[in-house]
């Protein structure tokens, strides 16, 4: 299959290295940051995963989409801020027939995706890898967790069964599920307890069930969260969010939250597309969120010394 990764941050380069490793796969990752780009085609792509140092050279890393052409996959993993930009920019990769899988944080990225090549070709999902760029070349496997992919209109495909066979075969767990904006939605609370909590503490995702004062604001923060989900009539997968999203931290441990990971190296988070949608979904549905609300001021309020 051939796989175009756009964005080969953390995940897209966990997710296009693994994949590399198929021999009928050719996986081409494609990112603006040159320096990162040319370090991976000269010397692979190291991952640190469970101890070990992996080199995965069976790649092609490239900043511009033209060399790729059509793929017959794209998996989009840039941040939910940059969707609607980087699906313009990377326009020759998607071709009649090409799949768009969006397995990004944060509410949005369908509608982005939707809005530059149609809906009929968008499969989305949720991942509950953890994974943080080390530096050029260089990414560290941080949590291991389930990929779940489903179609918009929840039935069954061809194409899921496909994309379920390649992912496993790569090692990737991966389930397919009829209930995709449960799923998003399940994720999103996932995001909505840990990512701005990290953000502002600088904790790595476990180090929050350390402090009971911060547990119990991400147990409000995702409790929020699914009051706006039940008002919005979403089916959510786990019975309890609140219970799920600390085995989140519990599996992604030594993992550094991506708003985290932003917050540190200065660069604008998903903030408005995670706790942002809670706020702007409850201000709608006439949903009380005070927690989510006070947790998206602080992290826009760090983002503001950055600008
Ligand atoms: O955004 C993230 O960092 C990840 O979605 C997760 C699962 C919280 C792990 O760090």
């Amino acid at each position: 299959m051939k796989i175009a990764i756009i964005g080969a941050g953390a995940m897209g380069c966990l997710y296009g290295g693994k994949l590399s490793a198929i021999p009928s796969n050719q996986v081409f990752l494609i990112d603006v940051w040159e320096e990162h780009i040319s370090a991976i085609n000269k010397e692979g792509l190291y991952m640190e995963e469970k101890g070990e140092l992996l080199n995965y050279k069976m790649l092609t890393a490239t900043t511009d989409p033209t060399e790729v052409g059509n793929a017959d996959l794209a998996l989009i993993f840039v941040k939910s801020t940059l969707t609607e930009q980087a699906i313009k920019v990377n326009k020759e990769v998607f071709g009649e027939d090409t799949i768009a899988l969006t397995l990004q944080n944060g509410m949005g990225n369908i509608e982005s995706i939707a809005g530059e090549i149609g809906e009929k070709n968008i499969i989305a999902g949720t991942t509950a890898h953890g994974a943080t760029m080390l530096g050029p070349g260089r990414v560290r496997h941080a949590g291991v967790g389930k990929t779940i992919i489903g179609e918009l209109f929840g039935v069954s495909s061809r194409r899921l069964k496909e994309i379920e066979s390649v992912f496993s075969e790569a090692g990737l767990e991966i389930e397919i599920s009829n209930n995709v904006m449960g799923l998003i939605w399940d994720k999103l609370l996932v995001n909505v307890g840990i990512n701005a909590l990290t953000g502002i503490t600088k904790l790595k995702n476990g180090e929050l069930l350390h402090f009971p004062e911060l547990e119990e604001l991400l147990e409000e923060a995702v409790k929020e969260g699914v009051a706006v989900a039940k008002a919005k009539g979403v089916i959510l997968g786990f019975s309890d969010p609140v219970a799920h999203t600390k085995e989140v931290c519990k599996a992604t441990a030594e993992n550094r939250s991506s708003m985290l990971q932003d917050v540190l190296n200065h660069k604008h988070t998903e903030i408005d597309m995670i706790n942002g949608a809670i706020v702007k979904e409850g201000k709608f549905l006439g949903v009380p969120t005070p927690v989510n609300q006070v947790l998206c001021g602080l992290i826009r309020f760090f983002e503001k010394g950055e600008e």
